[in-house]
């Protein structure tokens, strides 16, 4: 191409009463002409003084221009030479030069705009399909009923924006670089502490390793303890979440049914001992019972005969409204065998984002050094923070609070329900945690009852989707009361028992 013709061509496209600067639509338009070898390769280019006369705009903006396509490799630029289109050609590795040839002509004619990715051609792995069609997530996260959130208004943000401030005032170095591993030591101090009293955990602060939550908590252990195809048991049912964190692993899970006392393997289960197995013993999620005591004995002998290691998700246990809340499963273990997890997504807020693995002390070392590896963790700031928080008494001070206040929001679900359907209303769950499970008649279709509720604006979820065959599960669904207002709960389930009614007449 002629500098003329350039010249025209670009003056063509160069739109002046656009908001893009001509600098990014001049640069735009000469990658556009490279690609597509409309200027080709070892062709000159207008010196900067040239193309910028002809065109009528600043000489240096053509010289910006030309410095970031040569930076970019289109260009090469060599005193006394001026400046020579570089040879892009990707013949010799895709091979493909005429279609790139003529998808870039196109290109060329069409219009100034930004360009759309291009979709990309190859489909998902098996391992993202499988994640993807079995993906739980909601992009609701906030409402009546939606379960598992706590109610994050009643979060003490005057404290939390103190502690902030104070360490943001003058920022240690060391809080603002890559977290060692494990997580901050003054935060796995506290937490020890607070494992020590409240959970009856026994460890050392060492050997708990700081996660983003359960999720990455329960990869960590199952990259470290579990190898592709080993089996996991789970309960059936569970939580979505960490079903689709094991589900990616390559593990093969394996279903195991719950009673009122827990896990409760058959003789044939039992008879094939799984590499690791993964429990809610403080209050089975979703269904809300506790694991009992001769239970959580039999486990931890059968773990131990058999080599098993057994992840104890506690995600929630702190909130128990008619009695204190339960000692931990790893409290029992004396064969070093339980990785307890647990999170400050229900005691402070989800999107605080932080969790934290007690590992047996033999791991402590591994754990923390493959978190590191892998996560390259940070937010050590955020971490000192917390730290503070809990070592000042405000942590379990706003846990009896919301205690209270979640207790009095269950009584109110549990009255708005008693006076719609009286006996007819059957819950699950405990006196505890922060959902509770509402029965329905056996195979009505929970899940079209929570689409109409969703019409409405009602958030909950159908209780067959977290059993490993939706089709044979109990039909029930979970409501979230922790985040609903007080006063918004009796509305609420009016909106609830309208859907129902809607959708299961016979219900009423
Ligand atoms: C049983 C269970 N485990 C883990 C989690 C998630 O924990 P985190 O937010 O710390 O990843 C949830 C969230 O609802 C849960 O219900």
């Amino acid at each position: 191409m002629r500098s003329s013709v350039l010249s025209d061509w670009l003056a063509q496209r160069l739109d002046r009463g656009s908001e893009q600067p001509l600098y990014r639509q001049l640069h735009r338009l000469l990658q556009q002409a490279i690609l597509s070898r409309e200027l080709p390769a070892g062709a000159r280019m207008p010196s900067s003084r040239l193309l910028a006369g002809e065109l009528g705009i600043a000489r240096n903006t053509v010289t910006q221009v030309y410095e970031q396509l040569a930076l970019e490799g289109y260009v090469t630029s060599a005193t006394g030479r001026g400046t020579t289109v570089a040879d892009t050609s990707p013949d010799e590795i895709v091979g493909a030069s005429e279609s790139v040839t003529a998808t870039d002509r196109r290109a060329l004619a069409a219009p100034l705009a930004p360009t759309a990715m291009p979709t990309p051609r190859r489909a998902l792995s098996a391992r993202g399909a499988r994640l993807l069609a079995g993906a739980g997530f909601s992009k609701r996260q906030w409402g009546a009923f939606m379960p598992g959130v706590p109610d994050v208004s009643r979060f003490p943000s005057r404290i939390w924006t103190r502690l902030h401030n104070k360490y943001w005032r003058r920022p240690r170095l060391d809080l603002l670089t890559y977290a060692p591993g494990g997580g901050l030591a003054q935060l796995r101090h506290a937490l020890a502490d607070y494992l020590r009293t409240s959970r009856s955990v026994r460890c050392t602060p060492e050997q708990i390793v700081i996660t983003t939550g359960i999720h990455q908590s329960v990869d960590l252990a199952v990259r470290l303890l579990s190898d592709p195809g080993d089996v996991i048991w789970t309960e059936d049912p569970c939580y979505w979440g960490v079903r689709s964190v094991l589900h990616v692993s390559g593990l093969e899970s394996r279903p195991i049914a719950v009673d009122s006392e827990g896990i409760a393997p058959s003789p044939d289960e039992l008879a094939a001992p799984p590499k690791l197995i993964l429990v809610t013993p403080s209050h089975q999620y979703p269904l809300g019972m506790v694991m009992s005591l001769a239970r959580r004995r039999m486990l931890l002998e059968y773990a131990r005969q058999h080599q098993c290691w057994i992840i104890e998700d506690d995600y929630d246990s702190e909130f128990r409204y008619g009695s204190r809340p339960l000692a931990s499963l790893q409290g029992l273990d004396t064969a070093g065998q339980v990785i307890y997890v647990g999170s400050f997504g229900k005691t402070l807020f989800p999107g605080l984002r932080v969790g934290y693995l007690v590992v047996p002390e033999a791991l402590a070392e591994s754990f923390a050094t493959a978190s590191a590896e892998l996560y390259r963790e940070g937010q050590l700031l955020q971490q000192a923070v917390l730290a503070e928080f809990i070592a000042e008494g405000h942590f379990t001070s706003h846990i009896r609070r919301m205690r209270a206040l979640y207790g009095q929001r269950r009584q109110l679900l549990l009255d708005a329900a008693a006076r719609r359907y009286g006996d007819a209303f059957a819950a699950l769950g405990g006196d505890a945690g922060l959902h509770l499970v509402m029965q329905l008649p056996e195979g009505a279709d929970d899940r079209a009852v929570a689409a109409a509720a969703l019409e409405r604006d009602i958030v909950v979820r159908a209780l067959s989707g977290y059993y490993a065959a939706p089709s044979r599960a109990p039909s029930g669904l979970l409501l979230g009361y922790a985040c609903v207002p007080d006063e918004e709960i009796a509305p609420a389930f009016e909106m609830l028992a309208d859907a129902l009614d809607a959708t299961l007449p016979a219900f009423a």
